[in-house]
């Protein structure tokens, strides 16, 4: 099922660096684009189609295919599909259902519809499979070769058993059509669960032996700073080593053109989710090029309390960064939108959503929007979802019971990955 209009921008997204990275673009650009430039070559040789394509002169693409809950979505997804994308021209991707999910490992904390909006704002996402299967099927894979026209599927280099303990890749592996792409280090859906459930404990129950236990639970073994009750960020555990590298893949690397009309739009964007994909959305569309500031884990401590933000500065730039309708970030906004950048950026409009954590900034002294509502340039935008980062604390902290069961025995599989890993090549 194809999502219309989703790959209007892709050529533009294929291309490297970003305004504020202005220093490191040269050498990592180039890396990059070595990259790209051998995948084409290795495509083009190939000779894999048949004749009667060749007739159209221009070449078929190549469609790779991906498939996941993506539950709880983050950079790491977003990464695994851009590196499944970088396989390929055109990027499907199998999104399991809810009742799927459900039947396999408990119910999903992000509903489907949700889920498809986060997969499909994913910039390197070209086309999203509603229904697919929790455990690939022959079957499916089948539909997938002879009706989608994909000629490769893509997996991480985690291994995916069926129940009877096979290789559920085994049938595209034997027709050579499989490909491995290498897990995203230092972050999981276990590991941002466990960051929740410690923040939202620590508030509660100070001095509780369940932080320790949580901590082990949660965080591959790895348990710094804990005894300190929770002091700020104390209670987050990241393996995220951050890199301009990883920074630059993700970036567009396109300025405005001379007659943009750039809108600005600030806030945490922690634990990105459908709510903060729809209003960027509404936000792009009110102009040319989308400036999204985020700001400091300071500030966001100061506004929400020290156990906010969940995720790190570099972890919220790098989801937002994945986001088709975003073209540029500011990695650490000022909490006030000033004269000064507003000149800096050129920017047209600053716009905020309805739904938000802190809308109780307009009761405060100060403003953050007060400059650009003199200036005539503020706007504020209807929400299309009612979502926030703190429905999506709740939404865990409820399913705490189930979580905790299915987090043990994953949590256990991860420390068993993290030990026996090895280095795999590629990005
Ligand atoms: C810690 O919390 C658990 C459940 O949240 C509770 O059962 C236990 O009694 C608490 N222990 C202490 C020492 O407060
Ligand atoms: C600044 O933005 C306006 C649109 O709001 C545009 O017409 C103008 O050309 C821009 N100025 C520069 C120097 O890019």
């Amino acid at each position: 099922m194809g999502w219309g209009g989703v790959n209007g921008s892709e050529q533009q997204q294929q291309q490297h660096g970003s305004r504020i990275l202005i220093t490191c673009l040269i050498v990592v650009g180039a890396t990059v684009a070595l990259g790209i430039g051998f995948h084409h070559f290795g495509v083009g040789v190939g000779g894999f189609f048949p004749s009667i394509i060749i007739k159209k002169k221009k070449r078929r693409p190549v469609r790779v295919y991906m498939d996941g809950c993506f539950d709880m979505m983050h950079y790491g997804h977003c990464n695994a599909l851009r590196q499944a994308r970088a396989l390929g021209d055109q990027l499907v991707v199998g999104v399991v259902s809810d009742a799927e999910i459900t039947a396999n490992k408990g119910p999903p904390v992000t509903p489907l519809h949700e889920r498809i909006i986060m997969v499909s704002a994913v910039k390197w996402v070209d086309e999203v499979i509603p229904d697919a299967p929790y455990a690939i099927t022959e079957e499916f894979m089948k539909k997938l070769f002879n009706e989608c026209d994909i000629d490769y599927i893509i997996h991480g280099d985690d291994p995916c058993l069926l129940p009877d303990g096979t290789d559920a890749y085994a049938l595209a592996k034997k027709a050579g059509r499989y490909k491995q792409i290498k897990r995203t280090e230092g972050v999981s859906s276990t590991d941002i669960v466990g960051r929740m459930l410690l923040c939202v404990r620590d508030r509660s129950v100070s001095g509780n032996q369940t932080h320790a236990s949580l901590q082990r639970q949660f965080s591959h073994g790895h348990s710094q700073k804990i005894e300190d009750g929770g002091s700020s960020s104390g209670t987050r555990v990241s393996h995220f080593l951050p890199t301009s590298r990883r920074i630059v893949q993700f970036s567009n690397g396109k300025g405005p053109g001379p007659q943009a009309r750039i809108v600005y739009i600030d806030g945490a964007f922690d634990l990105f989710h459908a709510g903060h994909v729809e209003i960027l959305r509404l936000a792009r569309g009110l102009g040319d090029f989308l400036l999204v500031g985020i700001h400091t884990d300071q500030t966001v401590s100061a506004h929400r309390g020290a156990h906010r933000p969940i995720m790190n500065l570099h972890e919220r730039s790098l989801s937002v960064l994945a986001c088709r309708y975003v073209d540029e970030v500011i990695i650490g906004a000022p909490w006030e939108v000033s004269k000064d950048m507003i000149t800096t950026f050129n920017i047209s409009m600053v716009v905020h959503g309805t739904v938000a954590e802190d809308n109780d900034y307009q009761m405060e002294k100060c403003n953050p929007y007060a400059v650009p509502t003199d200036m005539g340039i503020y706007r504020l935008l209807e929400s299309p979802l009612d979502i926030t980062t703190t429905t999506i604390i709740k939404r865990i902290v409820s399913n705490h019971e189930a979580y905790q069961k299915r987090n043990e025995k994953k949590a256990e599989s991860e420390r068993r990955y993290y030990e026996g890993r090895t280095y795999v090549s590629g990005d």
